[in-house]
């Protein structure tokens, strides 16, 4: 039996070599394995055979039957790649796209400030978002039912117990109390940072925005040191020289308070869209040191002084990108975001 059995295998094996098309391959598994197949009979005729022969020839035809069958699968799915019906790579799926992350635009610009002032000296500071009235109006010369508040429309905080008064800072300024507290001048900083103001959204308001506020002081700093400062922090940030002007403006923690006005980046002065026909961009509150912000902050008044400023980190965004509405910032619009 073991002898016929290797000749059908070695006959098989032959004849599966020499197989082209899966049709072909189909009658050879008919002719093999079909109800009237070589292997089919041989195991019909286990049933002629003596217990002994059986025990013997049994498990060998078996083995042959499903050797034959994995070779003509095998050779069913080679002769299909072959084809090119099937293949383990598939050189068509697109490529995986490694995305890598960049910065938002307000980042970008408040990376460029920290950049531009940490050269010129000066300290990076911070403060809380979460204020107390104390230090966001009353240090800074802002009484209560004073009309002054009104520039800040505050979100206040719901306490069981309001002592003291919490609220989202409306503005950086209490930062140069904070600072002052805790610190001896000559010093010069800046404090970037959130800030939160209870009004109407639209295309120049947004109720979270940002801020860097400035703060310099010493024995005779003056308003010409502020204005080299900025002239040279604007230098640096649109990389060129740009005229600034003071116009007088009030402010309760400055004295005398200003409006800082840019010659505008995109016209030069000339008048165009982006500044309104003026030339001039309104950029920041400015002004020296009120002797009652010196005083809040227990320094004398008379032995220092110093200048304070505060703008918007997204107009300077806005200027810089040229971008129209303050919303898009926060919109989530990768159209937008994916500018930068
Ligand atoms: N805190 C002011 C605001 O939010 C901006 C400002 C004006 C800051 C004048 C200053 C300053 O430090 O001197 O509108």
């Amino acid at each position: 039996m073991g002898t016929k059995v290797q000749e059908i295998k070695n006959k098989f094996l032959k004849a599966i070599e020499g197989i082209k098309d899966a049709k072909s391959l189909e009658d050879l598994r008919i002719q093999y394995l079909g109800r009237k197949g070589e292997i089919t009979n041989l195991l019909k005729h286990l049933k002629d055979m003596s217990l002994e022969e059986r025990r013997h020839a049994g498990p060998m035809i078996q083995r042959l039957k499903i050797e034959t069958e994995e070779l003509l699968n095998k050779k069913l799915s080679d002769l299909a790649k072959s084809r090119g019906d099937i293949s383990e790579i598939d050189i068509t799926i697109p490529g995986k796209k490694i995305t890598v992350g960049h910065y938002h635009p307000l980042s970008i610009v408040e990376k460029d400030i920290r950049r531009i002032f940490k050269a010129m000296n000066f300290s990076i500071v911070d403060g809380p978002e979460i204020e107390t009235e104390y230090y966001n109006f009353d240090a800074l010369n802002i009484p209560k039912s004073h009309p002054a508040r009104d520039m800040w429309d505050t979100f206040w905080l719901k306490q069981s117990v309001p002592d003291p008064r919490l609220l989202l800072r409306t503005h950086t300024s209490p930062v140069q109390i904070r600072y002052m507290e805790t610190h001896e001048p000559p010093f010069q900083i800046i404090v970037p940072g959130k800030t939160f103001r209870f009004e109407a959204t639209d295309a120049s308001h947004e109720i979270v925005f940002h801020q860097v506020e400035g703060l310099m002081v010493g024995k005779d700093v003056s308003l010409a040191n502020f204005k080299f400062v900025i002239q040279e922090f604007f230098k640096r940030l649109f990389g060129k020289n740009l005229e600034v002007r003071f116009r007088p403006s009030y402010f309760p923690f400055v004295e005398p308070g200003l409006e800082v006005d840019l010659q505008c980046v995109k016209c030069g002065g000339k008048g165009c869209n982006i500044c309104g026909n003026s030339g001039w961009l309104e950029i920041m509150g400015a002004g020296m040191v009120h002797p009652k912000v010196f005083e809040a902050a227990h320094y004398n008044p008379r032995e220092w002084q110093g200048f304070a400023f505060g703008f918007g980190l997204e107009r300077i965004a806005m200027i810089k990108y040229n971008i129209p509405d303050i919303r898009l910032f926060n919109s989530g619009d990768l159209r937008f975001i994916n500018q930068f």
